[in-house]
């Protein structure tokens, strides 16, 4: 397998990049990044794995950097340093360092599985989906918006209540417990309980705390880091972690790939969630890495609370798909 990182100088890059390095699955690492790019490769060469590590900073070197990838991931870009920008904030600047890598991707490695790290999620995600589409390429099932940093907050806020309250007998039924919908952005960012007697251990109160934190999880890490950037070493942990189902997907060596979710572009319309093109779901994933599915099931079992949580992520996500396929459709 090999794994290219774009934006692998950064604060999400090289912490992504030395845990793809450790992973057994993955034999070539490319590392991109207009900064840094060489420095980090060679830092991670001196480690005595078998995966082939090599370091890119030029433009003309980005053919070798990313033919043959299998699946290309993208952290390049600016983030948050206050939690008074909005991620939404970030578009102006994002969407044209995205619009330059997805050209060379097009170009270089068209048939690799992209994962979008960058924000605003949900405004880049359309954008790489409709570039490829401008180019007479339908690739909606193999992008992905990178959505498991609130899925991992979840599980972490969850646990720190109920153990708050001396209840550790759900400690390994958490993380099956749990799914994260919507977005990748304050309300577009849906956290459902599914075990219901995990959820009737929460007040309604501790309940509205619980999803408060999950959507606001985010400006807790910028807020700490006092101006000194976003997450980037849970960031690092949660992209590894999609990317380990992914490749555990493209060898044959797991089941469905059920409960991870992501940020993806919907192939049908999905019943609960008919205006929106694009959604986090837990996807159902194939052997070539392709998302051939959502598990609309989920959204039959939500409570009222829960619908209306949904239904202001729709509103919110469908805005922001809108910023990005305008800005596509603006762009020559
Ligand atoms: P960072 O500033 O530390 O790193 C970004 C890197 O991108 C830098 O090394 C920079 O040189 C590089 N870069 C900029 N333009 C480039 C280009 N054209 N080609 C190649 N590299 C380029 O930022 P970070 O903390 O690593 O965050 C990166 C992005 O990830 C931000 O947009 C941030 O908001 C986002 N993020 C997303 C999530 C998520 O859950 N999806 C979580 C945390 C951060
Ligand atoms: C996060 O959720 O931590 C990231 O999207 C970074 C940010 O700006 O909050």
């Amino acid at each position: 397998m090999k794994v290219s990182v774009l934006g692998a100088g950064g604060g999400i890059g090289q912490p992504l990049s030395l845990l793809l390095k450790l992973n057994e699955s993955v034999d070539e690492l490319s590392l991109y990044d207009i900064y840094g790019g060489y420095g980090v490769a060679s830092d991670l060469s001196h480690i005595d794995r078998r995966c082939k590590v090599q370091g890119y900073e030029k433009e003309e070197e980005m053919e070798e950097c990313l033919e043959n990838s299998d699946i290309v991931i993208i952290c390049a870009g600016i983030g948050r340093s206050s939690s008074d920008i909005s991620r939404d904030e970030l578009f102006n600047k994002n969407c044209l360092i995205i619009r330059k890598l997805v050209n060379k991707i097009i170009e270089f490695s068209e048939n690799s599985i992209v994962l979008v790290i960058s924000n605003p999620v949900n405004s880049l995600v359309p954008i790489v989906c409709e570039m490829f589409k401008k180019r007479g390429i339908d690739k909606r099932n193999k992008i992905y918006g990178i959505t498991t940093l609130d899925l991992i907050r979840s599980e972490v806020f969850l646990r720190e209540i109920l153990n708050g309250k001396g209840i550790y007998e759900y400690d390994n039924a958490i993380q099956e417990s749990i799914r994260v919908i919507g977005g990748h952005s304050k309300e577009s960012i849906v956290p459902i309980i599914l075990n219901r007697e995990i959820k009737s251990k929460l007040s309604a109160i501790e309940y509205e705390r619980f999803v408060k934190r999950v959507q606001n999880g985010g400006d807790e890490v910028v807020e700490a880091k006092n101006g000194r950037g976003s997450a980037t070493l849970s960031m690092a942990f949660a992209g590894h972690r999609f990317v380990c189902c992914l490749l555990a997907r493209l060898s044959g060596t797991s089941g469905d790939g059920a409960g991870e979710s992501a940020y993806v572009g919907l192939a049908q319309p999905v019943p609960g969630l008919l205006h929106v093109e694009y959604f986090s779901m837990p996807l159902e994933i194939n052997a070539r890495g392709e998302c051939v599915g959502v598990d609309s099931g989920l959204l039959r079992t939500l409570d009222a609370t829960e619908r209306r949580l949904v239904e202001t992520a729709v509103s919110r996500v469908r805005q922001n798909v809108a910023q990005g396929q305008n800005y596509v459709s603006g762009t020559h």
